[in-house]
């Protein structure tokens, strides 16, 4: 066989050889692998059921954790990657991100990603990293309030680090301006329609009065107008929130209309000028809005422009990498701690 087969043939597979060399090297950056859908394939063939069901056990006993969830993968993609840096406790060698302005008394949903990971560890020990795990949870954590479904790249590692400067300097904060948001987005990667896409998940979960008093203090009656039920919604915000004296941990729902629906009702309270956190409606009321606000109005009109742009911005926001952790990344065994621990020399 090997003698007869034509000395053309080798020259040939050499060529190929170097062609998808060459290829490779201009479409993918060394040592930053890309993420596959079938990346668990034969690994842990099973991660997509454990994790589904462990987030339908999740969500069912309280949709809140839904919520939680999918802001968790937010506040890990925008700090060094979707490297579930994030998920990290502060140790005496390892400063955290949990502490950081925008995460403290705000981010959960910690425990639920530990459940599914000693779910995956008895499974298939060492594969699963928590990266992956938050990702696929925040999916399956949208699908179960009623959101789209989009398949999930896979393939993340996770870092070995954690940055609380990073978490504190990226992360955009409720009384941000808009171009400040925006840019905060623009440097991750991610586009305007991104930004007020994303944004969108404001129509689960709660925010923290703390987050909303300077808005219903502020202007929220010069966006909503003077209707009976914005005034009475109003009136409720603010007996929820004193102007002064504390209660900076009640809450309240960014979407009062459908608190525990994924849908696109959030953008009609824009509209209407009652969105409840000051850079939600900023996309749609500030003067600098001229490019968010006819986004804002059509995702109110078109829930399935909403549902189709929030499936592609997620997996835009979840392709964020960090290059470092794909080359000295790991596989956590517990997701809020590095595996091995190693003194500084
Ligand atoms: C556009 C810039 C954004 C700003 C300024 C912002 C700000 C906030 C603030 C202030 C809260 C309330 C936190 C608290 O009071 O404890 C919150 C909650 C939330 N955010 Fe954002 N956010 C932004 C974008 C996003 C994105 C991109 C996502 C996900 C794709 C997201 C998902 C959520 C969710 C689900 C909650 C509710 C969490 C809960 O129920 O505890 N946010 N956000
Ligand atoms: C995300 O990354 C995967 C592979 O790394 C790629 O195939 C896909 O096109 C990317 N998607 C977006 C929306 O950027």
């Amino acid at each position: 066989m090997a003698t007869s087969s034509p000395r053309s043939m080798p020259r040939f597979s050499q060529f190929v050889a170097l062609f998808l060399l060459f290829g490779f090297a201009i479409t993918s950056r060394a040592g930053d692998p890309p993420l596959t859908l079938d990346y668990y394939k034969s690994s842990c063939p099973s991660v997509l059921e454990i994790v589904r069901k462990e987030m339908e056990c999740a969500v069912l006993s309280n949709p809140r954790n839904a919520a939680l969830i999918i802001r968790l993968h937010f506040h890990d993609c925008f700090v060094q990657g979707c490297d579930g840096s994030v998920l990290l406790d502060d140790t005496i060698t390892l400063q955290g991100e949990k502490k950081a302005p925008t995460n403290i008394n705000s981010l959960g949903g910690f425990r639920i990603i530990d459940r599914i990971k000693t779910m995956l560890e008895s499974e298939c020990p060492g594969v699963v990293s928590c990266a992956d795990i938050l990702t696929v949870a925040a999916r399956d954590a949208t699908l179960l309030v009623g959101g789209p479904y989009w398949d999930v790249p896979l393939g993340r590692k996770d870092s070995r680090t954690a940055s609380y400067e990073l978490a504190a300097a990226n992360l955009p904060t409720a009384d941000e301006s808009l171009p400040s948001i925006i840019s905060k987005f623009l440097y991750q990667g991610l586009s305007v329609t991104d930004t007020v896409a994303l944004a969108g998940a404001h129509t689960v979960g709660m925010a923290r009065c703390a987050n909303f008093r300077a808005r219903i203090y502020g202007d929220f009656e010069a966006t909503s107008g003077k209707s009976p039920a914005s005034e009475a919604n109003l009136g409720h915000l603010r007996s929820i929130c004193p102007s002064i004296g504390g209660g900076d941990n009640n809450i309240a729902p960014m979407d009062r209309v459908t608190p525990d629906l994924f849908d696109n009702s959030v953008y009609q309270l824009l509209q209407q000028g009652e969105g409840l956190l000051s850079s939600d409606q900023e996309m749609y009321s500030s003067i600098l809005a001229l490019q968010t606000r006819g986004i804002v109005k059509k995702y109110a009109a078109d829930q399935i422009a909403f549902f189709e742009q929030f499936s592609e911005s997620m997996v835009r926001m979840g392709n964020i990498t960090n290059p470092e952790s794909s080359v000295n990344g790991e596989v956590r065994k517990n997701c809020r701690f590095i595996n091995t621990w190693a003194p500084e020399i």
